[in-house]
């Protein structure tokens, strides 16, 4: 199936009116298989220093990793819309945050996300013609578990604070992570651009995994993650059969 690479307007207006399905990639092939797929948004997020890097948080990445990410995936997916995720700091300040932009949408990216409520580097973004996309919720770069928030009213009210500033300071989208389905839903109600919700139940305008969780490429997943393959198990069985046929001297 070829895709019409969509901008970040087309995107803005399916709002209510199509469902958005982003999945992240890292890599080449599993570029051009989400391409291939008709997958709307490929995020290259900084879970690749979990899933593809071995880290044991997002906080090793840096934006040299993150370039190399995104140009592998942009030439596996050249007609599909492409978010660059900033790594820990490297959206620090309005200046540093605008030069590591740059340095992403050379790379290939289409648009930039950040994580939490840094309202000014967003405005600051978004005045350099630079495409944003928020993320609240869960925010793994400062959070110190993986644990879903949001249930304490003062928490939710908190995250719905953040979603209405995020939109405010000029995102033209937003990431929802781990948190109440009915909070997702009210946030969904009450901002004009599209949710994208992972962990954060159906009510959102778009649903983002992370590719390895979605495929089974890993030993353990998040709750909330769908597992559509079992891409290891598949791996381990390969080998295993080589190296029984080289051993065994059929091969
Ligand atoms: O880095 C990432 O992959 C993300 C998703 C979990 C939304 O931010």
């Amino acid at each position: 199936m070829t895709t019409k690479k969509l901008t970040a307007e087309a995107l803005w207006r399916m709002k209510s009116v199509t469902p958005i399905p982003m999945l992240t990639a890292y890599t080449t092939p599993v570029a051009r298989c989400l391409e291939n797929a008709g997958v709307a948004v490929i995020l290259v997020g900084d879970t690749v220093g979990m899933v593809e890097m071995g880290f044991d948080s997002t906080r090793h990445v840096t934006i040299e990793h993150m370039q190399y990410h995104i140009g592998a995936v942009r030439r596996g997916a050249p007609n599909t819309h492409i978010i660059g995720d900033y790594p820990y700091k490297a959206d620090r300040d309005a200046a540093t945050a605008l030069k590591n932009a740059k340095f992403m949408l050379e790379a290939g990216a289409d648009s930039v996300k950040l994580e939490g409520p840094k309202y000014d580097v967003i405005k600051h973004l978004v005045k350099n013609g630079i495409n944003v996309v928020g993320h609240t919720g869960l925010t793994p770069q400062t959070s110190t578990n993986f644990k879903q928030v949001g249930r304490e009213a003062a928490d939710a009210e908190r995250i719905v604070n953040e979603a209405i500033g995020i939109e405010k300071a000029g995102a033209y989208m937003l990431v929802l992570e781990h948190i109440p389905e009915r909070l997702a839903e009210k946030i969904t109600h009450t901002v004009k651009i599209p949710t994208i919700g992972i962990g954060a139940g159906k009510e959102c305008d778009g649903q983002v995994l992370v590719i390895n969780d979605a495929i089974g490429m890993g030993d353990k997943w998040p709750p909330f993650s769908r597992q559509y393959a079992h891409v290891s198990k598949t791996i381990t069985e390969a080998a295993e059969t080589f190296v029984s046929q080289v051993k065994g001297g059929s091969y």
